[in-house]
């Protein structure tokens, strides 16, 4: 039977074990993006996970989402992420930085133009833009010319990740962002080869993921994906044809992983095992109250090959360790998720 603490050949990369930090956005780069000596300090603290999947990282100004999200488009990124990647390997751990193009999450406020998506449709909701809180605007539906630009801007985007010496890259398919807004079809209206079949809306996202491993090589490309997730207005038909379509067209890819989010209602992880060759890395939902035994017992029943824990990696930095020995846990603190610097940053102690 193969446990938790197993080690995990993932891409190129082995992992001493099966806990992997997932990603999560904690606002603390400059406002041009950088990555600062503070996230290295956090990644680096965080570098006994088997793996580290950074927070969203936006491939381009325009995919943006949050104030002070970082970036990885300009040598000044780059250069800031080549400081994170060699404190997280310097500390013994490996980093795989998620490109997170936001699509219409975003606003003008942050991004300084109307933000991008599928198709003209305004998402419900409000947005945190630095200067408050506001609704989200409608969209610029994207052009045929729009879509090559940010498939390229994904392929660069991987390039500098890799030259800054990051692992690999996770494409953010999930949560409600640009490439989850092709998949969904209340977000996706377009009546091109992009939109209205299944295979259509899962069409951009196989063409972005065939296009970033075609340039770093299919072992440093990761894939995130939620099936029925309703974060950011979310809402689709045709759930199994669509993600069944998009499992088909990069499957034999040989990438990384595909790293699939448990959301109520639809059983995402047991129908992505049944289509997935590769390494499948869960994660239980925000809804499941005992992320450990659910973690162990997925890995055990070969559910998954590994387990990403969010709030639970972000309150405790040792939390490999502390499953291992079933040592108590730091609590996380909501209030300094987004904001804090340092506070509920870099200051939850290791045992
Ligand atoms: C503060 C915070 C920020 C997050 N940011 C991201 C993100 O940038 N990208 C992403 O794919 N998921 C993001 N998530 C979702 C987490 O990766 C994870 O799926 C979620 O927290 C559920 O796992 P958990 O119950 O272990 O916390 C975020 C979650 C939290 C708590």
């Amino acid at each position: 039977m193969t446990s938790l603490f197993d080690s995990l050949r993932i891409g190129a990369m082995t992992a001493p074990h099966r806990v992997v930090m997932a990603p999560m956005t904690r606002n603390r780069a400059t406002s041009a993006g950088v990555p600062t000596e503070l996230m290295a300090e956090y990644y680096a603290q965080r570098a006994s996970f088997g793996l580290i999947i950074s927070e969203g990282v936006q491939p381009a100004a325009i995919g943006q989402g949050y104030p002070h999200t970082p970036g990885v488009h300009s040598d000044e990124h780059t250069a800031g992420w080549k400081r994170v990647a060699e404190a997280v390997h310097g500390a013994g751990g490996h980093i795989f930085l998620q490109l997170m193009h936001a699509g219409r999450i975003s606003h003008v406020d942050v991004i300084g133009t109307q933000p991008i998506a599928p198709s003209a449709v305004t998402p419900a909701g409000e947005i945190f833009t630095g200067t408050g809180t506001k609704p989200f605007e409608e969209p610029r539906a994207m052009s045929a010319d729009d879509l090559v630009s940010a498939r390229d801007s994904f392929v660069d985007a991987a390039k500098r990740a890799v030259a800054a010496g990051c692992d690999g890259v996770e494409l953010h398919a999930a949560n409600g962002y640009l490439l989850n807004q092709f998949l969904a079809d209340n977000s996706n209206q377009r009546t091109d080869a992009y939109g209205g079949s299944p295979e259509n809306r899962a069409r951009f996202v196989i063409e972005t993921v065939q296009a970033v491993a075609a340039a770093v090589g299919g072992e440093k490309v990761g894939i995130r994906i939620s099936p029925n997730g309703t974060f950011n207005d979310m809402a689709m038909t045709h759930i199994e044809e669509t993600y069944g379509a998009l499992l088909a067209g990069i499957d034999s890819l040989g990438l990384a992983y595909l790293h699939v989010g448990e959301e109520p209602g639809f059983a995402g992880i047991k129908f992505s095992r049944a289509r997935w060759s590769g390494v499948l890395i869960g994660n239980t939902g925000y809804a499941d109250s005992d992320k450990i035994g659910s973690a162990v017992s997925l890995v055990e029943s070969g559910g998954a090959d590994a387990v990403s824990f969010g709030r639970l990696a972000l309150a405790n930095p040792d939390l490999p360790r502390r499953i291992k020995n079933g040592e108590a846990m730091n609590k996380a603190d909501s209030k300094t998720f987004y904001s804090g610097g340092a506070l509920g940053y870099t200051d939850y102690p290791a045992l």
